[in-house]
């Protein structure tokens, strides 16, 4: 076996075993996971982008009993492949095009500023916060919400429902996490179909109006099930990871003060120091595919109708790329990291991740003076999803 996602210490720190397994082989078979898995930044990069190898749809569980996953799995974008995905790809970019993520920038930063002085007053009499509810879950779900136009009194529901559904990605699920996915993508699919219905009648500026009258150049426009499969995985898509890049992000911050010293004195290295963070500790790990025929992946074969993943935290660490790879270096400019995918399931949701995480680090850093960390971070025990649990943290205001 040459990766065990139930170690423990693999989850803590998987890099130096990715490192000696990349080292002796960018791509090889695993017998415990029956894939072949893609250390390299090479061979990931070709998985990612390889026509051979593709999204093959099949639900995933007996569909009696798992009707609601298996619907808003097999209409995901994620989960398509051409002719579905070009077309359905095309309408949802149509509807984001329309201004959101420009128009939600002076919200973003607006909210993180209100969520750092929410901190800091919980803060003030020198106690620890746990920075990952506090901060990292609260901006990314609020701007999901916001851009989708989920009514504010609706938004605590998300995080569980979307919480339930993504632990069906992990591999070796604990009992009970199943009929959970199931039950909150009922709850979700049920309410979104309300809320969907009641911006047909009285469209607004939101996402979801938009995905709801959206058209091509055909007419074609997206189908119920399509546009409540959307909404549900940008909810899922967009916070779980942006949630996840700011507590491994700060954790690394925290770690390197000599790094964090330089973003603070000079802020006009947010954006490289983004897509570094992002590099360094990737907050998805990894993304399978199954070949439709027999393809060449660098030196091997990867065979008709076998899976193989690409693995993102390890080619985001390839010393054949990245020059002092295992370094943080928040103003690296050549960072060809593949964190966001690659080729045509590339995220769609990039740039906007990419304006919440500017926002929220340039917001914490601008109102402390000092960021410390009280006590040891807990990690999430998830391969995958790469996350903190807890991030305890000291702050002092700026002055
Ligand atoms: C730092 C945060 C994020 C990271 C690291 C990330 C990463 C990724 C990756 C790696 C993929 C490709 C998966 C594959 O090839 O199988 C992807 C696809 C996708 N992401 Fe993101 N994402 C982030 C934020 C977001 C946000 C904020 C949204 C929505 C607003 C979003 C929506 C999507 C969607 C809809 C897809 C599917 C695209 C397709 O299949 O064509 N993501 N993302």
């Amino acid at each position: 076996m040459l990766l065990d996602l139930d170690d423990p210490s693999l989850v803590a720190d998987p890099y130096p075993v990715f490192a000696a397994r990349r080292a002796e082989q960018p791509i090889a078979w695993d017998d415990g996971l029956g894939m072949w898995l893609a250390f390299g930044h090479a061979e990931a990069n070709a998985v990612l982008r390889h026509r051979g190898l593709g999204r093959i749809w099949v639900d995933r569980l007996p569909l009696a009993g798992f009707e609601s996953f298996n619907l808003i799995h097999r209409n995901a974008l994620l989960e398509m492949e051409p002719p579905e995905h070009p077309r359905l790809r095309r309408l949802i970019a149509a509807a984001f095009a329309r201004g959101h993520v420009e128009r939600l920038r002076p919200w973003v930063e607006d909210l993180a500023a209100r969520l750092v002085a929410d901190l800091l007053e919980q803060a003030a009499d020198g106690s620890a916060v746990d920075l990952v509810p506090t901060y990292a879950d609260e901006l990314p779900v609020a701007v999901i919400a916001e851009l989708l136009g989920v009514p504010q009194a609706d938004r605590p529901q998300l995080r569980p429902w979307s919480n339930s559904i993504v632990k069906m990605y992990e591999y070796d699920r604990p009992a009970g996490v199943e009929s959970a996915a199931e039950t909150a993508a009922a709850d979700f699919v049920a309410y979104l179909r309300e809320l969907a219905a009641q911006r047909r009648t009285a469209p607004g500026e939101d996402l979801i109006s938009h995905l709801v009258s959206v058209r091509d150049t055909d007419g074609d426009r997206l189908t119920e099930d399509e546009l409540v499969t959307t909404c549900i995985l940008l909810l899922n898509a967009g916070h779980e990871a942006t949630v996840n890049v700011t507590g491994n992000g700060m954790l690394a911050l925290l770690r390197h003060p000599g790094e964090l010293a330089r973003l603070r004195a000079d802020p006009s290295l947010i954006s490289t120091a983004v897509e570094e963070l992002m590099r360094y500790d990737s907050p998805l790990q990894l993304f399978e595919r199954t070949a439709v025929r027999d393809v060449e992946i660098g030196p091997v074969t990867v065979r008709a109708g076998q899976k193989v993943a690409a693995l993102l935290g390890s080619a985001n660490r390839d010393p054949a790329v990245f020059s002092d790879a295992d370094r943080l270096v928040l103003n690296r400019t050549d960072n060809p990291h593949i964190a966001f995918g690659a080729g045509i399931h590339f995220c769609i949701g990039a740039p906007l991740a990419r304006v919440e995480l500017q926002a929220s680090f340039a917001a914490l850093l601008a109102a402390t003076a000092s960021i410390e960390l009280a006590s040891e971070p807990v990690r999430r025990p998830e391969f995958v999803l790469r996350g903190l649990a807890q991030l305890p943290v000291t702050l002092a205001p700026s002055e």
